[in-house]
C-alpha cells in the first residue's frame, strides 16, 4: 500500500538516493553523463535541497510502498506573491516502482493540497525529451512554452514549460 508522508531534511538521504536511480534511467540518453552529474549535485546535495526545504519553502512529499521509499515530488507557491500559481519541482519515482500509479498517486496528492490554498494553476518544467512528457499530457498539462535555462559550465536545460489549470476545490 503506498503511503504519502511529508519530507523534511530528516529525510534527504531517502531523496537523493531515490534521485540517484531515477535520474540516470530518465536522463542517462537525453544529457551528456557530465551534465547529469553536474545537475545532481547542483539539485540535489545537501545544502542545495536544504536551501530548497528551508529557505525556498519547497514542500517535499515521498510515496512509501510498505515503508520503502518509491517516489518523491517537491512543489511551492510560484512566488510568495502569487499563491494562485504553484509549480510542481520535482516529481521521481523509483523505475522499479514506474507505472503502476505512485506518480499519480503523488500527482493528486499534491492537487488535493494546494486547491484548498487558492490554486488555480500548477506549472512545471520538463526536458523537451523526456518520456515524462506523455505522463503530464495524460494527467492534464499542456505545454505553454519553451525555454533554455542557462545552469552554469556550460550546460543549459532544454525545457517545455507545461500548466494544468484547476477547477476550485
Ligand atoms: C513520469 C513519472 C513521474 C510517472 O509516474 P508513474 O508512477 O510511472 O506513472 P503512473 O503509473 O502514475 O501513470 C499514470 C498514468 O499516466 C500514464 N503514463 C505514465 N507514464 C507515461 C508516459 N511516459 N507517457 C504516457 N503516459 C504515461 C500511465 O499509463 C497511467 O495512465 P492510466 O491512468 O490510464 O493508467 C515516472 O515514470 C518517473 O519518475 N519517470 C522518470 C523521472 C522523470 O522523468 N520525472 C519527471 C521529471 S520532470
Amino acid at each position: 500500500m503506498i503511503v504519502i508522508k511529508k519530507a523534511g531534511p530528516e529525510n534527504i538521504y531517502s531523496i537523493q538516493s531515490l534521485a540517484e536511480v531515477t535520474w540516470p534511467i530518465a536522463y542517462g540518453s537525453i544529457l551528456p553523463q557530465q551534465q547529469l552529474r553536474y545537475m545532481l549535485d547542483l539539485f540535489y546535495s545537501k545544502a542545495a535541497l536544504e536551501e530548497q526545504m528551508l529557505q525556498k519553502g519547497h514542500q517535499f512529499i515521498i510515496a512509501f510502498d510498505n515503508d520503502e521509499p518509491a517516489g518523491f515530488a517537491a512543489y511551492s507557491p510560484k512566488s510568495i506573491a502569487d499563491n494562485n500559481t504553484w509549480r510542481l519541482h520535482k516529481l521521481y519515482i523509483d523505475p522499479n516502482q514506474q507505472g503502476k500509479g505512485v506518480g499519480k498517486i503523488l500527482l493528486d496528492h499534491i492537487l488535493s493540497a494546494i486547491k484548498p490554498q487558492g490554486a488555480t494553476a500548477l506549472e512545471l518544467n520538463v526536458n523537451r525529451h523526456n518520456k515524462a512528457l506523455g505522463f503530464y499530457q495524460k494527467t492534464g498539462f499542456v505545454i505553454t512554452g519553451e525555454e533554455d535555462i542557462d545552469i552554469g559550465n556550460g550546460y543549459f536545460m532544454n525545457d517545455y514549460v507545461m500548466e494544468k489549470s484547476l477547477s476550485p476545490a
